[in-house]
């Protein structure tokens, strides 16, 4: 029996002693993060993804790092029942959040049980579950345990002649654009390795989106059922997730996507569930630029897209969300902003002003953290990566 640690990067990666003292875990084992496999960097080492991990063995114990950000989610909990299976004979060990909205023990019992322990380490509450076989939880994690290996290795086979629109399977809910001369049908060839770091990082960073965005429906009091439109959605996790959730506002989502490796590879992720979502589920593939609204939106989200566009085009399409949106609707932007350590975006990126700029035309800019269910004062803000929140009025 052997103890795993799940982390969010290399820096944390070895599990605290004291917890593995007071609970008599096994020899730690192997490390995974939501980064991926990075190299070497402790005695641990880093084995790889932690939503694509190997070598953990059914009777293992899984130890969920104190700084993962864990909300209380469905998607997240999802993810937890996930972990949950790979150690049917073994223990899931997970710490209780004591931010905003973060994850609480006794959610994670409705899921997996009653937790076998609990206990107390360095001030923190640790749930002690036991390992279980999966169960389906309706959120995007289904399609990830069912078919996330099998499309990052179809993704890492795929040709360029396969995201010709004509080859992209008919059934599926993508609409190229009438040219369609913008789309990039290009694919990069990453390795299996630097694919499983790349899902993992984005599978986990859209979990926490949607969380918020859940949250932000709340807060903001958006009374269903209304239309979502995503600029970039890439492969439309978001979209899919807030419409697979019935306690959600959001009835149908569209994506507003330039790459058809987004729209190629969410499909393929959906699998089945594409024919029980029908219309509900979409892209339109081609540059958002040519986009000029959608009746009936309650939402519009840029979630790390806004800075790809030209800046007269990002401000376009913002009219365009804005004059569509319906009374009570909400435009919803989180970018990071601009920093040197963003080296190969810095330059496109905005900096905190011209974004408060760009958005308080439209009304009082509302801020949000990204990792809880939290609005922040102006003077909380800085240059955090948050959500920005503009309600329209009338
Ligand atoms: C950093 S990714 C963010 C993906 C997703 N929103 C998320 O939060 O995980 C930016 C996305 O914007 C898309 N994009 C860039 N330029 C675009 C354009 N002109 N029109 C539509 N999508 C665009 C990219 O292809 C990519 O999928």
């Amino acid at each position: 029996m052997t103890t795993h640690h799940f982390a969010r990067n290399r820096d944390e990666i070895e599990p605290p002693s004291s917890l593995v003292t007071t609970l008599d875990l096994g020899a730690v084992g192997r490390g995974f993060t939501m980064q991926g496999a990075l190299g070497p960097g402790s005695a641990l080492g880093i084995d790889g993804h932690a939503l694509l991990p190997h070598g953990i063995e059914a009777d293992d114990d899984l130890i969920c790092a104190l700084s993962l950000s864990i909300l209380d989610s469905p998607g997240h909990v999802a993810l937890l029942s996930y972990w949950a299976s790979l150690v049917p004979h073994g223990r899931l060990v997970v710490p209780e959040s004591v931010v905003a909205g973060g994850l609480r023990l006794g959610t994670l019992e409705t899921e997996l049980g009653a937790p076998s322990d609990i206990c107390e380490v360095e001030g923190r509450r640790w749930g002690i579950f036991r390992g279980r076989p999966w169960r389906g939880s309706n959120t995007v994690i289904d399609w990830w345990h069912d078919r996330g290996g099998e499309v990052a290795t179809a993704q890492h086979e795929l040709q360029p002649v396969d995201l010709r629109a004509e080859s992209l399977e008919t059934n599926w809910p993508v609409t190229f654009m009438p040219t369609g001369k913008d789309v990039i049908r290009s694919v990069d060839r990453p390795s299996p390795r630097e694919l499983g770091a790349a899902w993992s990082y984005q599978v986990w960073a859209v979990l926490a989106k949607i969380a918020v965005l859940r949250w932000i429906l709340r807060e903001f009091e958006v009374e269903g059922p209304v239309d979502h439109v995503d600029l970039g959605p890439g492969s439309g996790l978001v979209g899919a997730e807030l419409v697979l959730d019935p306690t959600v506002a959001v009835r149908c989502s569209m994506g507003l996507e330039l790459r058809a490796i987004g729209p190629w590879s969410g499909c393929r992720l959906a699998g089945a569930t594409i024919s029980s979502l029908g219309d509900l589920w979409r892209f339109r593939v081609g540059t958002a630029s040519t986009w000029s609204g959608s009746p009936r939106l309650g939402l519009f989200t840029a979630l790390g897209s806004l800075f790809l566009l030209p800046r007269t085009d990002s401000a376009a399409i913002l009219e365009h969300a804005w004059d569509s949106l319906l009374p009570g609707g909400l435009l919803v932007v989180h970018e990071n902003i601009r920093h040197e350590r963003f080296a190969a975006d810095q330059a496109m990126m905005f900096d905190r002003v011209e974004l408060e700029d760009l958005l308080g035309r439209f009304g009082p800019v509302q801020h949000v953290a990204a990792t809880a269910y939290r609005r922040l004062q102006p003077d909380q803000v800085g240059e955090k990566t948050i959500f920005r929140v503009v309600v329209k009025r009338s």
